[in-house]
């Protein structure tokens, strides 16, 4: 029997880093991780691999577009996949030993093993041999993530039929890529497999794609997606896919119901969202309520209903974003220290990192009306912002929704290059309570792309210089 203040289960984004700040704190921490590395969905199976192949395949793209107008000659790229491939592992890899580091460094214990919870204060670790033992603590942080959501009738096999890590993978290009769900993953992986080669067909249920994303930013999104290759089958479902032949036949119907057409694909990949991983945990025996989709519900400080167990992360209610867990396990790390420990869930930003990349932070033009609140908006084009016009990136823009009243910046959104970059600059605003005002009259160099930004901000009050 081990004794702690406190066990994570999980070394994903909210795990990790809830014990790191945890043994911070000078609290006896210990996190048991189910897998042969640290570091969870993000770090093995999802933004780092996600992001090394978004990376690569941009570069691969501009190399054999963009390079010859700016004067570099090199000839027409050629794809080694595998070293990509490699690429992309040595990426992953030196992220997870960071996380190992990280925890020798705090004097963390670790355990590999499955966690579950047996009772309040007692963690059972069982490792793959099967030989269980004993965690007894304090606390217990619950950061077990998500796993991928299925569709029913259709059977993730990773080779033909892919989940996100499946499409991580794949060794060669194939001809046609079918995405179902046109969500974060299937636009971003979409672009990567788009961009090496194959011919991409999405396909999404919704009359629209990224729900939740501003409407405006997405509709122009999807329009230069359309420009870039990619074909899209909105208001549709697929409602099963045949494996007998060399070729995938998927039956594609309207989501409303209809005629059925086929669509053909060497790789079908289903991406249509993540569920909770609260399964077995133990949460039933020892009575931690979970919502009706799985979720452990917590309060405002990440408590369960069971005195001394807290969750965060993709594993309870919110967006499930690496940053959002992350914060989340700083957070929980100080309320058990008995600090107050909190997260602006308002000001969360959210990036997708295509190209051009979106980036948003707050209340969409949307969500604004339906709760009646009255707004200006400030609206900049990258067609005229010096710095995106010399590089040749002026698709996109960047819009800022200000309360009529008090100008109090409520949301912005950004279409266009480095968006994932130039939001910090409006979480900052918004975290500090900023008006439009503010962000207008802040200092901003040139040439630089958040000078659009600015003129944005500018724009809310009818002001924008170079428009
Ligand atoms: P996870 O990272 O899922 O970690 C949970 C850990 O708990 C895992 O290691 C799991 O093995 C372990 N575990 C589960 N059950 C047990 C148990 N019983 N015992 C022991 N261990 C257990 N988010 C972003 O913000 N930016 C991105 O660019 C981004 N890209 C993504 C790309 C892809 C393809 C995917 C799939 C996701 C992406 N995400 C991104 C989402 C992000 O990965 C998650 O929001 C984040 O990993 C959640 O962190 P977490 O700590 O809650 O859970
Ligand atoms: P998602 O929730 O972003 O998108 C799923 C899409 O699938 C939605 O548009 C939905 O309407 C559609 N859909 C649902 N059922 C369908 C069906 N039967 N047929 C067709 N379409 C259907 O989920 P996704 O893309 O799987 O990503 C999961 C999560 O991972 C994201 O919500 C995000 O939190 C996280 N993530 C974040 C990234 C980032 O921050 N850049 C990158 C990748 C993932």
């Amino acid at each position: 029997m081990a004794n702690y203040d406190v066990v994570v289960i999980g070394s994903g984004p909210g795990g990790y880093v809830c014990a790191i700040r945890a043994a911070q704190l000078g609290l006896k921490t210990a996190v048991v991780e189910k897998d042969p590395t640290f570091g969870g969905t993000c770090l093995n199976i999802g933004c780092i691999p996600s992001k090394a192949l978004l990376h690569a395949s941009e570069l691969y793209e501009e190399a054999g577009e963009k390079f010859g107008k700016m004067g570099i000659k090199v000839g027409a790229p050629k794809l080694d996949l595998p070293a990509m491939m490699k690429f992309k592992d040595e990426g992953v890899e030196s992220n997870v030993k960071g996380v190992a580091f990280l925890f020798r460094k705090n004097k963390i214990d670790t355990f590999q093993g499955t966690g579950r919870i047996t009772a309040p204060g007692k963690v059972e670790v069982k490792g793959a041999d099967g030989k269980a033992q004993m965690l007894d603590t304090r606390s217990i942080v619950i950061a077990t993530g998500s796993d991928v959501a299925r569709l029913k009738g259709i059977d993730i096999d990773e080779k033909r039929i892919v989940s996100s890590t499946g499409a991580l993978v794949l060794d060669k290009v194939p001809e046609r890529l079918l995405v179902v769900g046109a969500g974060v993953i299937g636009l971003e992986l979409g672009s990567v497999w788009r961009r090496l080669g194959a011919k991409v067909t999405v396909v999404e249920f919704l009359d629209r794609i990224l729900p939740g994303i501003d409407g405006e930013v997405c509709r122009q999104f999807q329009r230069l997606l359309e420009k870039q290759g990619i074909a899209f089958k909105l208001s549709s479902k697929v409602a099963a896919v045949d494996m007998s032949g060399n070729r995938l036949k998927a039956k594609v119907e309207p989501a409303a119901g209809g005629p059925a057409e086929t669509i053909e694909a060497d790789v079908v990949l289903v991406c249509v969202g993540r569920v909770p991983y609260s399964n077995g945990l133990g949460l039933e025996a020892v009575g931690v309520k979970k919502d009706n989709r799985g979720r452990v519900v917590v309060d405002g400080h990440f408590a369960t209903n069971v005195a001394g167990i807290y969750a965060i992360g993709d594993v309870i209610a919110g967006p499930m974003l690496a940053h959002k867990a992350e914060d989340e396990g700083i957070a929980v790390a100080e309320i058990i220290a008995g600090q107050a420990g909190q997260v602006n869930h308002e000001v969360i930003p959210n990036v997708v990192y295509t190209y051009p990349e979106i980036a948003t932070v707050g209340k969409s033009e949307e969500e604004l009306k339906e709760a009646g609140i009255a707004y200006n908006v400030g609206k900049f084009p990258f067609s005229a912002n010096p710095r995106a016009r010399v590089n040749l990136e002026t698709e996109g823009f960047v819009k800022i929704l200000a309360d009529a009243k008090s100008d109090r910046v409520l949301g912005v959104h950004i279409l266009g290059p480095d968006a994932g970059n130039m939001i910090a600059e409006a979480a900052v605003a918004m975290e500090f309570g900023a008006a439009a005002e503010d962000i207008a009259r802040t200092c901003h160099a040139h040439p630089t792309l958040p000078e659009a930004v600015k003129e944005a901000a500018l724009a809310v009050a009818k002001r924008a210089i170079h428009i």
